[in-house]
This record gives structure tokens, C-alpha cells and sequence, in this order.
């Protein structure tokens, strides 16, 4: 099993549970390159989970094939198949009896690694998810927020190094805010080690801001769609896709760019509000609609005037 970031590939994976008619997963084929998040978004019941399972072998394939660095997962042995993918759901799943730093260790110590290497790994990572170190590798579970429980999860599905991520709704149960910081320190940490992803998500705007990829399926665990968010943004490719990402869909499109990625005119200030050139392009909008102003300054970090973008670029 590779330990650096390895393609997955899905090639005509079906997956029918015993007794039913209709497959969960149906002929699922898509390459997720090394390194990159994808994320699997769909209607409830539409096989997103099946998919996941179906990668570490948790349940068996009907038919098709899935590849991990071109060699199919049912030529590795299970036990090492799983201990080299991270796995993250909802419920997280933590061990109640066992500290922060025996649930971090799980793996590792099935892996026979020494007890200094575990205790290292477990600062390491705790300090990566940003929790800490020192303080809170001795609690519980039932002493950490539900926040901080999905940060603890993460950590251990990262602890000996995998290749792969599977996470099934990891910020579902999380609160609005809680889940927007979490969003953010994933992307960042995600930034830091780059591992492949597929990130499992009902929520549109979830997968647009995490994903390099997005996979739609539909019901009957059948791909509607597998593009970048901004393709699947500007270019749905039938009514379902359109319907699923919304109506606003334009609007959510804005915020996949900066006002740095746009061509400016030669500044001129005039009293024009003033935008780093980090602000999407939805923030600048709204900001132009607030002040019904046409124009906007917009400045680097230093604050220095970089050029001026007028509202119809914004919209271009
Ligand atoms: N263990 C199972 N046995 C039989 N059918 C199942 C099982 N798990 C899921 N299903 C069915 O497979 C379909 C896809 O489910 P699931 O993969 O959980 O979808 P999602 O995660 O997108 O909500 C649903 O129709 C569900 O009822
Ligand atoms: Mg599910």
C-alpha cells in the first residue's frame, strides 16, 4: 500500500445489497487524482455512502472495479487495505474509555509502533488539528465539544500517515459557525498534507468550497455529473445538476474567485470603497449593491491601491 497521496479510481463499480432491485452504487466510474478532494454530493439514499464502503472493502463490490495507484483493492490484503486508509464519519466514533491520545493511537498501535513514536504522532497531530498538545491528549471524549470530538476524529484517521481519506459527513452534526472554522482547517491542513480525499456531503455550498472535484450522483447511486465546482457551477449538465446546485448557482459561482483574479483599471481614488484583493467576488458584489456604488478600489495587503473593478467585471 503507497503511503504517499495515491489515485483512486471507480471504474463501472456497482454495488446491489443482497434482496434488491436497484443498485445503490450503479457502473460509478471516476478518477480522483493524487492529492485532491473530491467531493460526492447527492440527494439521501443516493449511494454516497455505499461509494465510500465500497473503498475500504467494509462492504463487497457487485461488480466493476476500484483501483488504488492502478492496483485493485481486492488484491490487498483487507487488514492492511484499512489501516492504510483514514476513515471519518459523523458519529465519529471515538472509544468513551479511552483518552484523546489512546483513540489517536488506535492504528498506530496496531501497527506495533514504538510508544515514544505514538506519543510524538499524537502531539503532532493534535497540534495540526488544532487542539492541544499537552492538555488534551489526557481527556475523554465526553470532556470535548462536538466540535473538538470531529477535529480528535480527523487526527485519527490521519495517524499513521494514509494515503487515502474517506470522510462521510465529518462536520454534518457540527453547528453553522463551528463547521465553517472546521471547513477552513481542513482545507488548510489538507494544504499541509496533501492526501486524496472523498469527501462525502448532502450540502451544495460544502461542496463547493472544499472540493477540487465535485461528483454528483443522483438517485440510484448513478453519476450525474464529475467536474470542478466552477464547471458544475457555470456548466450543469441537465436540469437535475442545475436544480441540485440551486438557482443561485451564478451567485455561488462568485465566490470560487478573488477580485485579485480580475483584470483592474489603473486605480483612481475617489472615495470608491476600498476591497483587499483577497474578497470573493459575491463580497464585492454585495458590498457595490450596499453602497449603490459602480466601482471599487481594491488593494493589496499592504493596503496600496492595486486598480479599480468596476461592478459589470465583477459579473463577467
Ligand atoms: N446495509 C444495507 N443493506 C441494504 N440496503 C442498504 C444498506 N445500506 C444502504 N442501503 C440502501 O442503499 C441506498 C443508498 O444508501 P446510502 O449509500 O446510505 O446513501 P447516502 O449515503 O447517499 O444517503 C439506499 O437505498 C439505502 O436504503
Ligand atoms: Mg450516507
Amino acid at each position: 500500500m503507497p503511503t504517499e497521496a495515491a489515485e483512486l479510481v471507480f471504474d463501472e463499480a456497482t454495488k446491489v445489497y443482497p434482496g434488491r432491485d436497484a443498485a445503490a452504487v450503479d457502473h460509478l466510474s471516476l478518477t480522483v487524482p493524487a492529492g485532491e478532494i473530491c467531493v460526492l454530493v447527492g440527494p439521501s439514499g443516493g449511494g454516497k455512502t455505499t461509494a465510500l464502503k465500497l473503498v475500504n472493502r467494509l462492504i463487497p463490490l457487485t461488480s466493476g472495479y476500484i483501483r488504488i495507484d492502478g492496483r485493485q483493492i481486492g488484491d490487498y490484503d483487507v487488514t492492511e487495505l484499512r489501516r492504510s486508509i483514514g476513515y471519518v464519519i459523523q458519529q465519529v466514533g471515538l472509544f468513551p474509555h479511552m483518552t484523546i491520545e489512546g483513540n489517536i493511537g488506535t492504528v498506530p498501535r496496531l501497527l506495533g509502533w514504538k510508544r515514544e513514536r505514538i506519543r510524538d504522532r499524537v502531539g503532532e497531530l493534535l497540534e495540526l488539528v488544532g487542539l492541544d498538545p499537552e492538555e488534551d491528549r489526557k481527556r475523554f471524549p465526553a470532556e470535548l465539544s462536538g466540535g473538538q470530538r470531529q477535529r480528535v476524529g480527523l487526527a485519527r484517521a490521519l495517524a499513521a500517515n494514509p494515503a487515502l481519506m474517506l470522510m462521510d459527513e465529518p462536520f454534518g452534526a457540527i453547528d453553522p459557525i463551528v463547521r465553517a472554522r472546521l471547513q477552513d482547517e481542513f482545507l488548510r491542513l489538507h494544504r499541509e498534507v496533501r492526501k486524496t480525499v472523498v469527501f462525502v456531503t448532502h450540502d451544495v455550498d460544502e461542496a463547493i468550497k472544499v472540493g477540487d472535484r465535485i461528483a454528483i450522483l443522483r438517485e440510484g447511486g448513478r453519476l450525474a455529473q464529475y467536474d470542478t465546482p466552477q464547471q458544475i457551477l457555470e456548466h450543469p449538465v441537465d436540469d437535475f445538476v442545475a436544480d441540485f446546485v440551486g438557482r443561485d448557482r451564478a451567485l455561488k459561482a462568485l465566490t470560487l474567485k478573488t477580485l485579485g483574479d480580475l483584470e483592474l483599471s489603473p486605480a483612481t481614488d475617489d472615495g470608491l470603497p476600498r476591497l483587499s484583493a483577497d474578497t470573493s467576488l459575491r463580497d464585492a458584489l454585495a458590498v457595490a449593491v450596499a453602497e449603490r456604488r459602480e466601482a471599487l478600489l481594491v488593494v493589496g495587503p499592504d493596503g496600496s491601491p492595486l486598480g479599480v473593478a468596476k461592478r459589470e467585471d465583477l459579473l463577467r
